[in-house]
């Protein structure tokens, strides 16, 4: 019974007033909608949403926080999901949405030491698919990666059938919004997104780059692109700068090989 309440009323946060800026969680258009912005740390970079980064700089899975807490988050539990609406190509994504992590049982708590988030988020099981880097074709524009913050509806999840063939090794054609309606998740609580392109228009591989803005997007669509109004991203073209990503690579376990289908 420890959700029905929160479930019944969809997920609040204590504070009214906090974070109610779509823009900056969510790539413009997107849909399902979030209005609170997920923290992400990848190593010492903090992400700004709709930044583009370099190839390198979100090749771990970065670490996820909160700047306050829903009310009774320490009854609930947590589910992540990240997705690539864009691949192989944002102008014919036939592929998309592409998986990039399937993570269930995560657990938010208040933060703790130097750097942290307010709230962080952990991860109490193994993902259903893990944190896969972005490998966007070369020759493709930049995709965007939207990581979704939702609550689960009980303490143990089951996976619904109609995706139970989805893992490390099937990532393609994935749908967001069908799977969290079968999943019962609740919310989106909070998102967070970016930019990667592996191609000298972007940032330099371990730089990031500016945000994208709104109003640069084009207006190619896919009929892959799930229940996003796609948009083509816009491709950095200024120069490349200098900030180092900082120790990557601590904590995030990448499926092996195999993985080459343009992510
Ligand atoms: C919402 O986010 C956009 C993009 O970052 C920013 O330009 C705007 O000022 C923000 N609005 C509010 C009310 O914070
Ligand atoms: C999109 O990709 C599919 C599959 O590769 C291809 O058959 C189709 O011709 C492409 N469409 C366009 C407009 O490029
Ligand atoms: C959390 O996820 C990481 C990365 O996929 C994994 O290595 C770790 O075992 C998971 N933690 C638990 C408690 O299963
Ligand atoms: C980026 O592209 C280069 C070739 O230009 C390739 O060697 C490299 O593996 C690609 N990186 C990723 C993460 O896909
Ligand atoms: C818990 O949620 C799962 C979906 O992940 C559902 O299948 C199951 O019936 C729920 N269990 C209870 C006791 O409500
Ligand atoms: C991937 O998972 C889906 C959903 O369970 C399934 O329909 C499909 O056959 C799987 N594809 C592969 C290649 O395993
Ligand atoms: C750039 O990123 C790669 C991959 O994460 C890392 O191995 C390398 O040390 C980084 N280089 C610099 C100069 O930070
Ligand atoms: C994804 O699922 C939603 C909800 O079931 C459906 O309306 C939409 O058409 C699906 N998108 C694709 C590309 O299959």
């Amino acid at each position: 019974m420890y959700t029905s309440n929160i479930l019944a009323a969809g997920v609040l946060f204590a504070s009214a007033v906090f974070a109610q800026n779509a823009t900056q969680a969510i790539p413009p258009n997107f849909k399902p909608s979030a209005t609170t912005q997920l923290l992400a740390k990848f190593g010492s970079v903090q992400l700004t949403p709709g930044a583009q980064l370099g190839i390198n700089v979100p090749a771990t899975q970065p670490q996820l926080g909160l700047q306050q807490a829903p009310v009774n988050y320490q009854q609930s539990t947590w589910f992540l999901t990240m997705v690539d609406p864009d691949a192989p190509t944002p102008q014919n994504a036939t592929s998309a949405q592409i998986l990039h992590w399937l993570q269930p049982n995560v657990k938010l708590s208040a933060g703790s030491g130097a750097g942290a988030f307010p709230y962080v988020l952990a991860n109490q099981s193994a993902p259903i698919a893990p944190y896969a880097r972005p490998m966007p074709p070369p020759t493709s524009d930049a995709h965007r990666y939207i990581i979704y913050l939702w609550q689960q509806p009980n303490a143990t999840f089951t996976v619904p059938a109609a995706y139970s063939g989805y893992s490390a090794t099937n990532r393609t054609r994935f749908n967001l919004t069908d799977f969290a309606a079968r999943a019962g998740l609740v919310g989106p609580v909070a998102a967070t997104y970016w930019l990667t392109a592996n191609n000298t228009n972007g940032p330099a591989p371990n730089a990031t780059g500016p945000v994208v803005s709104s109003t640069a997007a084009a207006t190619a669509t896919s009929s892959r692109a799930a229940s996003a109004t796609s948009s083509k991203p816009a491709v950095y073209t200024g120069a490349a700068s200098s900030i180092s990503a900082g120790s990557l690579g601590l904590t995030a376990l990448i499926a092996g090989a195999g993985f080459a289908l343009g992510l």
